[in-house]
């Protein structure tokens, strides 16, 4: 052990809380009346989301992908995979698109292009993190919780191998080996 916490505070709870309740109500205004499918990409957006959907004040439907990206733990490669495909039809539906964080942005334009072929009437990105600096790729990312210019966090349903989703806030990993 070192003396040394291996985690500095990023965003506490309190702020998390506040900023998802502003987007919820963002969210809110843009869809009133829509019935929005909310699509959570697992397993990094199981906190965000269900804070999300309790705070927006309209009919929706909850559903999730999760996709596979080949690389090391912490970066992703470009070759994405579907592992669990959306259960609802989304022809003809408003989609957001719900994610812990956006990094080259591979992932989320490769999800995109994804779910344009199978017609919805919309699809629109909403997530926590934005590392717009990082970015290899251009997606457009409609809804932004907090832009952070890098480093890798944990917390909030963000993982290092699969550690430290569970915790409250939003923490930048600061040990050797921790990513970009
Ligand atoms: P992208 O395809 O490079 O945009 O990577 C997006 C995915 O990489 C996210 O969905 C996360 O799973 C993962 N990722 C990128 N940066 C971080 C981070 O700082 N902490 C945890 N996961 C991250
Ligand atoms: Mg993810």
């Amino acid at each position: 052990m070192t003396d040394k916490p291996p985690i500095k505070v990023v965003f506490s709870p309190e702020t998390i809380q506040r900023r998802v309740r502003e987007l919820a109500e963002q969210i809110s205004a843009d869809f009133a009346g829509q019935e929005p499918i909310m699509l959570g990409v697992l397993k990094g957006c199981f906190i965000f989301l269900s804070d999300l959907v309790r705070q927006v004040d309209f009919p929706l439907e909850v559903d999730f992908v999760r996709l596979a990206s080949y690389g090391s733990s912490d970066t992703s490669s470009g070759r994405v995979q579907m592992v669990k495909a959306p259960e609802l039809p989304i022809k003809g539906r408003p989609v957001v698109v719900v994610e812990d964080i956006i990094d080259t942005g591979v992932t989320l334009k490769w999800l995109v292009e994804y779910l344009q072929s199978m017609g919805p009437s919309s699809v629109h990105l909403c997530v926590l993190v934005d590392k717009a600096e990082r970015r290899e790729v251009e997606v457009e990312v409609d809804y932004v919780g907090f832009k952070v210019p890098g480093g890798f966090l944990v917390g909030y349903g963000l993982d290092f191998d699969e550690q430290y989703r569970f915790l409250p806030g939003i923490y930048e990993l600061t040990h050797q080996g921790a990513g970009k």
